[in-house]
């Protein structure tokens, strides 16, 4: 039975495709249009999803998609003519605007499912709950999601039996989690919906000032349960976008909003600082809550805000669970595995398929068309005898290498199949990457890619239950960086003394893991700073041209593609 599963169609839409239970490709939309966080029918990782396989449109039998219309239009109308009576104009133009959105999202859908599919909207949240919990190593395991919103929920919680999902609570719009997180990336000047992350890595650099102030606006209960103090916001019956997220009262208090070309002020770092703290504290207070309820001892999450690798690295150490499973794409884009998977266990009796332990599930480019392309365009390149040795060698020598192997990662991070790869001790590094490669903010952190079995050396994954246990393959977690070997690694280490780590095993990244050994061999040290293969505000490459193009376009010194590797000096 092959299942095609739609992730996102409002930003960040996705494809994967499920074959007899195996999630076989799984494709962002952007990666192959080029325009980040791509929304619409995402017609081109359809196509690109069925190629991986070798099948026809005509031979998908399902398709599952991330959003049932009717339930959020059944939701979303009635709350918005009752603001109407404190917006009217903007109440109006919403509802249209609801309806507008469906019918090309129903339509859409249904443009893609080919001859003999059938279509399914599904539920969101469970979705998201299924696009983790389907594929973690967990039999039985409580369910976490948290996002912007889906049809009308924003944190659902369950519990996860075999393929069985079930649902326990749900917390609905406008007391989200998403909102209020994006509502602060909005005011601190960054684009709400894309860079929370910035607010995340801006959080490290100020002091949670502001965290008494914004409990009163974020109010946590002692069961689990939280709800927003609507008196601070204007977003949920104004257009946020246009006149802001929150209301007067916030402005009063905390001043106003920065524009996006002013300087980040100490204000802005511990604006950012209270928010993140206030986030941390509320999904601990409900994963408290949920181990009470649910007596399990392992969470698997899924949603915008389960990418917030920070609040998942407090989660690991704090909250009583033992482990903790997010999948790699956990925003909607996730929701195509999830979707997919769901739907293949609710029409098959089939037992559970294989754990995600890898992200790899985009199209791969053979040796023969790497070489043809760097012949076409004339470039001068080597073929090692020994590609990782050369490659460790050209990174310990303090080269900016492109790393360009294998088959493209699904959801946001580059993991070690198209990633800018760079030596992490030395102290200059990241200076040299944001300024050369990928002009960005300069309190944004670089993360290490480290040897599974050596991460306990550098990194304390340890929270009473799992003495030095560390299992980060996503790069979805961030740990302490052990305060002796801080200065050994200062170009992935965070100011606040963290990293967001990505361990990788033998068997899973066989490839990248000799990589990372050799270039231990050559410094001591198990591990290399990886960042994803893109110019700051472009999608991560995808073809062996994207990558000559982004090389070539930025001060890179050397890029490994495949078997060859070109050298700028
Ligand atoms: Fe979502």
């Amino acid at each position: 039975m092959n299942i095609l599963g739609i992730g996102g169609f409002s930003h960040d839409s996705a494809a994967a495709l499920v074959c007899d239970g195996r999630v076989v490709a799984a494709v962002d939309e952007e990666r192959l249009t080029r325009i980040k966080h791509q929304g619409g029918v995402p017609r081109r990782a359809v196509a690109c999803c069925l190629e991986v396989a070798g099948l026809a449109l005509d031979d998908v039998d399902h398709v599952g998609c991330y959003m049932r219309p009717f339930l959020r239009m059944s939701r979303r109308i009635p709350y918005r003519i009752k603001q109407a009576v404190r917006s009217p104009g903007y109440s109006l133009a919403y509802i249209a605007y609801e309806f507008l959105h469906n019918a090309r999202y129903v339509s859409g859908m249904r443009g893609l499912r080919g001859a003999n599919a059938r279509l399914h909207f599904m539920e969101h949240h469970p979705a998201h709950a299924a696009s983790a919990f389907l594929v973690s190593p967990f039999d039985e395991a409580a369910l976490l999601t948290v996002d912007y919103i889906g049809e009308w929920a924003v944190t659902w919680t369950g519990i996860g039996r075999g393929t069985d999902i079930r649902p326990l609570r749900t917390t609905n719009y406008p007391d989200s989690l998403g909102v209020f997180y994006s509502a602060i990336t909005d005011y601190l000047g960054f684009r709400r919906a894309t860079d929370e992350y910035k607010v995340m890595g801006l959080a490290s650099y100020g002091e949670p000032e502001y965290y008494d102030d914004f409990a009163r606006i974020v109010r946590l209960r002692k069961d689990g349960r939280y709800d927003l103090d609507r008196s601070w916001f204007q977003c949920h019956y104004a257009p946020g976008s246009r006149v802001g997220y929150f209301s007067r009262k916030f402005l009063d208090r905390f001043g106003p909003p920065r524009k996006r070309d002013e300087p980040v002020e100490e204000r802005h770092r511990n604006i950012a600082a209270s928010a993140q703290r206030i986030l941390e504290e509320v999904v601990l207070g409900i994963a408290h809550a949920l181990h009470r309820e649910t007596g399990l001892d392992r969470l698997s999450m899924a949603g915008g805000v389960a990418l917030n690798c920070a609040m998942n690295g407090r989660l690991l150490r704090e909250s009583p669970f033992e482990a903790i499973y997010v999948q790699p794409a956990a925003g909607d884009d996730g929701i195509a595995v999830g979707a997919a998977l769901q739907l293949h266990h609710q029409l098959t009796e089939s037992p559970r398929g294989d754990v995600m332990r890898d992200a790899c599930l985009g199209p791969e480019y053979p040796s023969a068309e790497i070489r043809r392309v760097l012949e076409l365009a004339k470039i001068p390149y080597e073929q090692p005898e020994d590609v990782v040795e050369r490659t460790a060698a050209l990174i310990a020598e303090g080269n900016i290498v492109g790393w360009f192997q294998g088959r493209m990662e699904f959801g946001p991070r580059a993991l070690g199949a198209r990633s800018i790869l760079a030596d992490p001790t030395r102290a200059d590094m990241k200076d040299l990457i944001n300024k050369h490669v990928k002009h960005r903010e300069e309190f944004r952190p670089f993360a290490p890619s480290v040897l599974a079995e050596r991460a306990h050396e550098f990194f304390d994954g340890s929270n009473g239950m799992r003495p030095g246990a560390l299992d980060s393959p996503f790069m979805l977690f961030v740990y302490p960086v052990r305060p002796e070997k801080r200065a050994a690694v200062p170009a992935i280490t965070h100011v606040d003394g963290t990293a967001r780590v990505q361990t990788v095993s033998k068997d899973v990244a066989p490839r990248y893991h000799a990589l990372i050994e050799a270039f231990a061999r050559r410094t001591g040290v198990p591990m290399v700073l990886n960042t994803s293969f893109n110019d700051n505000n472009e999608p991560i490459v995808n073809t062996p041209i994207e990558a000559i193009r982004c090389f070539y376009s930025t001060g890179m010194d050397a890029l490994v593609m495949g078997d060859y590797v070109v050298t700028k000096r």
